[in-house]
This record gives C-alpha cells, structure tokens and sequence, in this order.
C-alpha cells in the first residue's frame, strides 16, 4: 500500500519536503474505485515529473440530489494496493468534513461550458466539481495536474478554470484508457451483464465511423443521425445525445471547421456511458 495522509497540514508537511529537495510534483485527482485507466494518469504524471500524489475524494458536491453518491464504491484499500503497484508516491484520502467544514459557503462555477451537455443532464454538477479541483489544487499546489479525456468537458472545464483564476499549474490530458473492444474504462462498465457489456462496443464504433464519414465530407446532421441510430441498433435503450462541437468551447457545429470533438453519451441496461472522440477537419 501507499503512504496516505488524510489532512490538509499532513499533506503539505510531505510535499514541501519534496519541494526542499527539488522535487516537482503532479497530482492526480480521483474519486477512487480505480481501474487501469486511473493507473495510466498516474503513470503519465510520472513521465512529467519526480513525485506523484493521487487523491481519492468521493465529493459530495458533483452528485445531484437523486444520484448515487451514497452507493459510489469506496474502497480505499484497493485503491492503495493499486496504487503501489504503479510506484504512486502519495495518497491523499481526506475526509469531508476536511474539505467541506461547517459553514462552507464558496463555489467556483465556470460559465456557460458547465451548462450543456452533461451540464445539461446534471444541474450543478461542474460547479461541484470545479469546486473540488480547485481546492485539491490549492491543497497540494502541484506543477502539474492530470486529467482523462475520458471526461473531455470536464477537462474543458478545468482547462478554463486554471487559466480564468491563474492557478499556477500545467494541466496534462491523458489519452482514454479502453478495452479491446474499444469501451472506455469506466467503474460503471462493472454494472453491466455479459450480453450490455459486449454490445456496449457499438458505442465507440458508432463514434469512430462517424469521424470516417465527417473526414470523406458527408454533413454534420446526417452523421450524427447515422451515429444516434447505429447506437440504438447496436442495442442501447436511449441516446441522451451525440454532438460535434468545437474541441474547447463545446459549442455545437454544424460545420466541421476547426478543431472539434464528438461528444456522446447513451444509456444500456439504465448505466450511462460517456465517450468522445477527437475529429481533425
Ligand atoms: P473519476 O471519475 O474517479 O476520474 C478520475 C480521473 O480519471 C478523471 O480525470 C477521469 O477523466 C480519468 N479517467 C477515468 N476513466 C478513464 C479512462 N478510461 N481513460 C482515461 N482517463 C480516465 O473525474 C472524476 O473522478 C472527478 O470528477 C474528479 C475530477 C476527481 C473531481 O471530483
């Protein structure tokens, strides 16, 4: 298992003595149940820099009233065996009420980019969360921090944060850890049956055609039409959208003109599964 501290003082007691040394610092911000795309941001941070800390939070502040904040999986042990297996230096497991004190009352909320898309669907949720980053942040006051593209509007979010508050930290996109068959990693792959999960491959397929057909010229709405419907054919229950949009303001396009990302986000077996692409003009 890894050294893990719990309080802020704890924290900063260690990194200011891998700071004296020389040290730079990455940290890498979870909410534990970790798999092996987790384990990949870790391993990118240590290509960066000499000490990496990894934070598991389960932050009370990201889940809507009638999300699962009570059942998300807690297993910090786990975490911490996982975490030794890939060298992680340090973990940071506070508790909440060390984050959220009695009286706390300030959010951080990042414009208009939390609003759509899983804004949309999760009111509140990006103000929870660029509220926890930016306090993990100043907690640990890294050089670098990593984030998945897994999660790519909340790293457009962030990406925003740091440059609109001038944290003084280099934020690092990790490419998305998948499986073989293209899913993304995720903890909610867990819940699914043996037959959801194989046809939850239609899901980055129905992606990787699409950026195919934008590529050879066919119009914006008819791929993400053709999108939609070959992740329903592919056995999803419900698309809660795909969306090409500008890669860092992820407002919409009907044309592919600049830098864009396709975005979407469809519901098998009542799990919902986020996945983007890249998509070059
Ligand atoms: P969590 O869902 O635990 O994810 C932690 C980090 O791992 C995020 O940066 C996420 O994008 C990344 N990640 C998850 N699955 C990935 C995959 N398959 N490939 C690459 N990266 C992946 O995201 C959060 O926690 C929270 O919102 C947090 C940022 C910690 C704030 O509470």
């Amino acid at each position: 298992s890894v050294h893990t501290v719990h309080s802020v003082a704890d924290l900063r007691q260690q990194l200011s003595a891998w700071r004296a040394a020389g040290d730079r610092i990455a940290l890498v911000p979870t909410m534990g149940a970790l798999h092996a795309g987790h384990l990949g941001l870790v391993r990118l941070a240590q290509s960066h820099v000499a000490r990496v800390v990894t934070s598991v939070f389960v932050n009370p502040l990201q889940f809507g009233a009638h999300e699962d904040f009570g059942a998300y999986p807690r297993t910090l042990p786990a975490d911490s065996a996982a975490l030794a297996t890939v060298g992680c230096d340090l973990l940071f497991a506070p508790a909440a009420t060390n984050v959220y004190p009695t009286g706390f009352a300030t959010t951080i909320h990042v414009g208009r980019l939390g609003d759509r898309w899983e804004g949309a669907a999760r009111p509140g949720h990006f103000d929870g969360v660029a509220t926890v980053v930016t306090k993990l942040l100043t907690m640990a006051a890294p050089d670098i921090a990593v984030f998945g593209e897994k999660d790519w509007q909340q790293l457009a979010i962030i990406r925003r944060l740091v440059a609109d508050l001038d944290l003084p930290v280099t934020i690092i996109p990790a490419p998305i850890a998948r499986d073989p068959d293209g899913l993304a990693l995720s903890s909610r792959n867990a819940y699914l049956s043996a037959t959801a999960r194989t046809r939850a491959a239609a899901l980055p397929a129905a992606l990787t055609a699409a950026v195919a057909r934008l590529q050879s010229g066919a119009s914006v709405a008819t791929v993400l039409a053709e999108a939609q419907a070959a992740i329903l054919a592919g056995g999803f229950d419900s698309v809660d959208y795909v969306a090409l949009t500008d890669a860092n303001s992820l407002e919409p396009l009907d044309t592919l003109d600049r830098p864009a990302r396709l975005l979407a986000t469809a519901r098998i077996e009542g799990v919902r599964l986020l996945d983007n692409v890249a998509v070059t003009p």
